[in-house]
């Protein structure tokens, strides 16, 4: 089964071919990050803009990349939420016109699942290889989901973050730190680079509880900075590349620390498996590596341009959602607060 997965819920204009939920045939990814990065941040009206122009281009070459017309098609999958309200529009209203012109089923798929079927694409497969359940975390810019997933499509959240995401921190401590957007990739560039270590950061835990909070790390980042005067600017008072590596190591090691601990509980707590790794900040090189450090069960993470937003990722989730039937899902809404796993 050959579907067209489309994503379109924050920045990133994406579509992808994908046969039988894990084979890639084609995955094309317009990232606007470079329209944003002057504004530090998503200016969610040009982020719809962007994907009304770019979405058509991007199918097309999905398409012509995996050698298929849309003849070959035999579903088209699209992200209805959660995301920002206009970038979702643009997807789910363009896949129902193709759905509509081209006569072929259609769903609406949750974001967040997307994260989570990444590690079914390129023969990772963790059913096969480790068997449910299994424990995923979704660190992202907008959430931090500990998930366990008893069987396909079976969902249920078990922790989350009380107020910013870890992908959120990252961007935030990154302008403390005088890096760009998106921040993640920085930090974690930076931090290779530290030679020595500033003192720890703090590592915060919800006691009796898997949930995270990352606001209270940003602000011990910021009072340290304050400290040593390179926070805020004003004249050329910014840090010192020494001190940018060493508060990026120390920031992205409490982050990493916090995400380890909680994963780990969830695994002992649920007799789980293995782990999956979804969303940008599973990029994350030492997350990885630490994560596997820690486990005893098999952890899958998704090569790093599979954690980051993505067509592939909705197409291998819808695999699984179809295979009890193919509708046509024309009334679909876009959900932006659209969660997943609370019964
Ligand atoms: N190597 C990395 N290390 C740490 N964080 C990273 C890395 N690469 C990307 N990120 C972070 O991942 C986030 C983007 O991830 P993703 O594209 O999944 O998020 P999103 O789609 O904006 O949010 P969501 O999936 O919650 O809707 C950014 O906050 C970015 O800083
Ligand atoms: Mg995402």
């Amino acid at each position: 089964m050959n579907v067209l997965g489309i994503e379109t819920s924050c920045d990133d204009t994406a579509a992808a071919v994908i046969t039988d939920g894990t084979i890639i045939k084609s995955n094309i990814v317009a990232s606007q990050s470079d329209m944003h990065k002057k504004y530090g941040g998503i200016i969610p009206e040009i982020a719809s803009r962007e994907h009304f122009t770019s979405l058509i281009p991007v199918v097309n070459e999905a398409l012509e990349q995996a050698s298929l017309t849309y003849k070959n098609i035999d579903a088209i999958a699209v992200t209805n939420g959660p995301g920002l309200a206009g970038s979702l529009l643009i997807g789910v209203n363009s896949a129902k016109g193709l759905s509509m012109s081209w006569d072929k089923p259609l769903i609406g798929i949750n974001h967040l699942e997307g994260h989570i079927y990444s590690a079914w694409l390129e023969d990772l497969e963790p059913d096969h290889q480790a068997g449910f359940p299994l424990v995923c975390l979704i660190a992202s810019g907008g959430h931090t989901d500990l998930v366990v997933m008893k069987d396909h499509l079976d969902y249920k959240l078990i922790g989350k973050t009380r107020d910013d995401a870890a992908g959120e921190a990252f961007d935030k401590a990154a302008r403390v730190l005088g890096l760009g957007f998106p921040g993640g990739p920085e930090i974690q560039k930076m931090s290779e680079e530290a030679l020595e270590t500033v003192a720890a950061l703090p590592r915060p835990a919800i006691k009796d509880s898997l949930d995270f909070s990352f606001s209270g790390l940003k602000t011990a980042l910021v009072r340290k900075a304050e400290a040593e005067g390179f926070y805020p600017v004003i004249d050329n008072n910014g840090p010192s590349r020494q001190q940018t590596t060493e508060y990026s190591f120390a920031f992205q090691e409490a982050i990493v620390d916090c995400l380890v601990r909680n994963t780990v509980k969830a695994v002992s707590e649920n007799n789980a498996k293995g782990v999956i790794l979804g969303g940008g900040v599973a990029a994350n090189s030492r997350l990885r590596q630490k994560m596997n450090d820690a486990m005893d069960v098999p952890v899958f993470v998704p090569r790093p341009g599979l954690c980051t937003d993505n067509g592939a990722m909705i197409g291998a989730a819808a695999f699984f959602n179809l295979q009890n039937g193919l509708p046509f899902e024309l009334d679909m809404d876009a959900i932006p607060n659209l969660r997943m796993g609370i019964t």
